[in-house]
């Protein structure tokens, strides 16, 4: 089996036309929609048929006064999506359409007295609200404005005895909250806080025989694991500790070969997410004829190169 490029990058811009039930549930989070698929076509150098001007003059709606950006036009802004954003206009290279000052003033207004971050006005508190904020400020070159040894603190404070992460203080280890933290901790230079075997057994023991892996024990294997357990452990220099080979097939099992797209498990509905986490998981695992994919910040490597020289 392998990865059929053609169907996918076919069914990723049919999504574009789609009005079906689908794109409208995935409506209020289509800035996160056109962050998976413009990636996953980056990572498969095919995203040169993509109307540029039309989707960064959409993005551009999506911007409030307050410095954030929603998910889709008249939405209200939230982090999540003022992350997605800034990782498109990253792949345009069209950041200076950005005013950095005030996505920065924006983010920095959701954090906490703890460190922690808020996702928007309503206050909900999550790691995955740490690792976005730290994300987009460092890919803004604009860290200064929020109390990093705090945030680093926070993410400190939700680390559990087997070396894993929750959402929040005693909240239990998953491994897409591991990946906020390990990411958020990577990009603070505070990696030191894991300990990092005991981590890497942890996420090694997300694969199961199928050769997929989960994000928490007795649960079922999933493509986007692919994304969030391999990640970190590229961060944490213990990918080798895991069957390679087993999860590439794994994941090319997940694909439909005839619509184009990537299921979560084998024979399952494909989606973008998916089709996304799929092709960023076998480019952390060279897959041939793939981009590499940047494992913290989740960007084709050429455009982190880009940023940071
Ligand atoms: C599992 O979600 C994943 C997470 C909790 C991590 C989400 C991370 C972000 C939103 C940060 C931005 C990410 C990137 C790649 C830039 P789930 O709800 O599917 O979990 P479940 O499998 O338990 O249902
Ligand atoms: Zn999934």
């Amino acid at each position: 089996m392998e990865l059929r490029v053609d169907k996918h990058v076919e069914f990723i811009k049919s999504l574009e036309k789609k009005k079906d039930f689908d794109s409208m549930v995935m409506e209020h989070l289509r800035m996160n929609g056109a962050y998976w698929g413009l990636t996953a076509l980056d990572l498969m150098e095919c995203r040169e048929d993509v109307d540029d001007a039309k989707v960064i003059s959409w993005l551009l709606q999506c911007k409030h006064d307050c410095g954030g950006f929603s998910g889709n036009i008249g939405h209200d802004p939230h982090i999540l999506y003022t992350l997605s954003a800034v990782q498109i206009l990253a792949i345009y290279d069209r950041m200076e359409l950005l005013d950095s000052d005030k996505v920065a003033s924006y983010i920095a207004s959701l954090q906490q007295e703890d460190g922690s971050f808020a996702g928007d006005q309503w206050g909900e508190i999550d790691t995955r609200f740490s690792y976005i904020a730290l994300c987009c400020l460092s890919l803004l070159k604009r860290l200064d404005v929020i109390n990093v040894e705090k945030a680093v603190d926070y993410i400190a404070s939700c680390k559990n005895f087997d070396g894993g992460f929750g959402s929040i203080p005693g909240g239990e280890s998953h491994a897409g909250q591991i990946f906020c933290c390990v990411s958020a901790l990577a990009i603070a230079g505070a990696l030191h806080h894991i300990d990092k075997d005991l981590l890497g057994w942890w996420l090694c023991e997300r694969q199961v025989k199928s050769g997929g892996l989960n994000g928490r024990p007795e649960k079922q294997p999933d493509v986007c694991y692919s994304w969030w357990v391999l990640s970190s452990l590229v961060t944490l220099d213990r990918v080798d500790w895991i069957d390679k080979e087993k999860l590439k097939t794994f994941i090319l099992d997940c694909q439909d070969t005839e619509e184009g797209g990537i299921s979560d498990r084998p024979n399952d509905a494909v989606d973008v997410f998916h089709t996304f986490f799929g092709v960023a998981g076998l480019s952390l695992l060279d897959y041939p004829g793939l981009k590499r994919i940047d494992a913290v910040y989740a960007l084709p490597v050429d455009v982190v190169k880009r940023i940071f020289g």
